[in-house]
């Protein structure tokens, strides 16, 4: 949580307790498409503009880091061409959009078993990630391939593998150590995780993460999901958060 002095006052300043890092299940996007005639796919390409408009608006509030929940490891179970279709949006969506994350010196990074993904959108995900390591603005970091029980049993794996290679001893294994061998290492905790959709369900995401966060569910399909809903979410964190005089 940051404090950020939006407004100086007569006699005081007001704070806004800013969330720090904003995480979103981007959930609706088939729902969308079918309530409208279209197709699931016609769907996630509305979901992808709707999520082009929360990093602006992240960009434009100063949230620092930006996590979005692209693709989890179960998502490989929905038809094929459903799958194809949402492993070629990122190729497209990082083409169309590096030059302007290099202009706004946004950093892009990607969470989750990207050694899993198809070549050419693992090309495209790693290009983006690699082009942009020195921006120093908001940090997007898209789940792709992700699943949280893998996560901690992967970082189990390797915390096991350490101390048989004698590099750490039992007793040095604590939070901060175990979270150094999650994907997210160096990353703090999501401060608030957003669901749209109406499901009221973590789906096996940020699950060592979001130990703390802030839960929001929210009604509306993904795709209707704007820089307002997000607002509203911001503001009803800064009531809890910020204590006004
Ligand atoms: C869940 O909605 C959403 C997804 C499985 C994919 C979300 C992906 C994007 C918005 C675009 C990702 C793009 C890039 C560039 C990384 P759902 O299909 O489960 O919706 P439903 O619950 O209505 O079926």
């Amino acid at each position: 949580m940051g404090k950020t002095n939006v407004e100086q006052e007569e006699g005081g300043t007001t704070l806004l307790s800013l969330p720090k890092h904003v995480a979103i299940i981007m959930d609706g996007n088939g729902r969308w498409g079918e309530k409208r005639g279209l197709s699931r796919s016609e769907g996630h390409f509305a979901g992808v503009q709707a999520m082009e408009k929360i990093i602006d608006a992240c960009f434009d509030m100063n949230i620092k880091i930006l996590t979005l929940y692209a693709f989890s490891s179960e998502n490989w179970n929905r038809p094929k061409d459903e799958v194809n279709y949402l492993m070629y949006l990122p190729i497209k969506f990082f083409k169309q959009k590096l030059p302007i994350f290099m202009e706004k010196n946004i950093k892009i990074l990607a969470t989750g078993n990207i050694e899993g993904l198809p070549k050419a959108t693992k090309r495209a995900v790693v290009k983006a990630v690699e082009e942009t390591k020195g921006n120093n603005g908001l940090i997007v970091n898209f789940a792709l391939n992700y699943g949280g029980r893998m996560e901690i049993l992967q970082a189990c794996q390797k915390v096991i593998k350490e101390i048989q290679d004698k590099k750490i001893e039992v007793d040095q294994v604590d939070e901060s150590l175990f979270q150094r061998f999650l994907y997210t290492t160096g990353l703090p905790d999501p401060d608030i995780i957003i669901r749209t959709g109406g499901e009221q369900r973590i789906s096996n995401f940020l699950l060592w993460q979001s130990a703390r966060s802030e839960l929001h569910f929210i009604e509306c399909y993904f795709p209707d999901f704007d820089k307002k809903s997000l607002a509203k979410v911001i503001y009803d964190y800064d009531l809890k958060h910020t204590h006004y005089a």
